[in-house]
């Protein structure tokens, strides 16, 4: 199969671009969609066969649900059950984050298709607030399920390049939307009901921080889990090494724990590239990429984190050190996918 990518950079080649990309999608085919976190591989939701597809060209175990990503608001219930003691913080939830990332866990409504969900009885939404996103959903009037837009247990794509890299040949079509302005994944949050308020579960830290949420409810940071109307069991897709690059990456928590192998070569992703954080001369690095130059900005640094993990696993070196960044705010989330990275 021929990849195809559809620029839309001009108002002109977005129109196009969206024109292919819904006929495409109404035609139970796949495609790759920039959304504000990270590319999407798209299908809609409510065709099994396409959303089969996805997994096969993915190489993803049926068993790693889904995202379902919604047209708007008013979709929400031709999806989920929303239970009416959660449904008062939902909608203060919704109205503060959507569109925007931050994925919420909720009942599943059975009319759509359990391979969206991997069987589980339980659905995770949201809404994208990039605007070409936003067009496509809209124009197909169903919502889109869509996973990143990478091969299984590597890096999420945040160009269309990227996507191109990843899943050449097997899709017919990326629709280029630029760069991704979060360039991490959504938060996914579980909401357990409480009185006087709400405790959020955070299943996978993003762009959407505990602080963030503190005036609607408590957060704890639970890491890989799934949410069923029973109880709660292991997230099978988040639970692998995950975000990793094909070169081996270390995680140097301590530099002073560094002895270099002269039969090695190095690349360093570093958090500041500053002297001072002791990582730079710790060897003859063959490359550096910085996440945040100078100044440390943790938007900077989610934004290029996973651009230059891919940058530096093409730099032809046998191991790619990490530097840590600091871990609150954001660097919740930078820290999950590089310890992830390195396992
Ligand atoms: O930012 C994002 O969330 C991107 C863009 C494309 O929207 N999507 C994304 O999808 O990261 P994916 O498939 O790469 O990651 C979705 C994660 C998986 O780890 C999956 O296990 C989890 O969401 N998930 C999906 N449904 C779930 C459920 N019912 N309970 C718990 N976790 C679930
Ligand atoms: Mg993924």
């Amino acid at each position: 199969m021929n990849t195809e990518i559809a620029s839309a950079g001009t108002p002109e080649q977005e129109a196009e671009a969206v024109r292919r990309a819904v006929e495409l999608l109404r035609a139970g085919e796949i495609v790759g969609l920039p959304t504000e976190t990270v590319y999407g591989l798209g299908a809609d939701a409510f065709n099994a066969d396409a959303v089969a597809r996805v997994f096969e060209s993915k190489e993803r175990p049926h068993f790693d649900p889904l995202i379902v990503h919604l047209p708007d608001v008013s979709a929400l219930k031709g999806v989920a059950d929303v239970p009416d003691d959660i449904s008062k913080v939902l909608n203060r939830l919704i109205d503060k984050f959507w569109p925007g990332p931050l994925t919420i866990i909720l009942p599943k409504n059975p009319a759509v298709p359990d391979i969206v969900t991997g069987g589980l009885d339980t659905i995770a939404v949201r809404m994208s607030a990039n605007p070409v996103f936003q067009k496509i959903v809209k124009e197909l009037g169903s919502p889109i399920a869509a996973p990143s837009a990478n091969r299984f247990g590597s890096i999420s794509p945040t160009s269309a390049n990227a996507v191109m890299k990843e899943l050449e040949g097997r899709i017919p079509l990326i629709v280029d939307g630029g760069g991704c302005w979060e360039g991490l994944e959504s938060t996914i949050i579980r909401i357990e009901k409480g009185l006087p308020k709400c405790t959020f579960h955070i299943l996978r830290s993003g762009p959407v921080t505990p602080e963030d949420l503190r005036p609607y409810g408590k957060s704890v940071v639970d890491g890989p889990h799934v949410a069923t109307e029973k109880g709660v069991i292991e997230a099978p897709g988040q639970l692998d090494s995950h975000y990793a690059p094909r070169t081996p990456l270390r995680l140097l928590e301590n530099p002073a724990d560094f002895k270099p192998d002269p039969d090695k070569t190095y690349a360093l992703l570093s958090y500041r590239g500053r002297v001072k954080d002791g990582y730079n001369r710790l060897t003859d690095y063959k490359r550096v990429a910085v996440l945040s130059p100078g100044s440390g900005k943790m938007p900077e640094a989610a934004v290029r984190l996973f651009f230059l993990m891919r940058e530096l696993d093409e730099a032809g070196v046998d191991e790619i050190i990490a530097e840590p960044v600091p871990e609150r705010g954001l660097g919740i989330a930078i820290m999950e996918r590089l310890r992830r990275a390195a396992t």
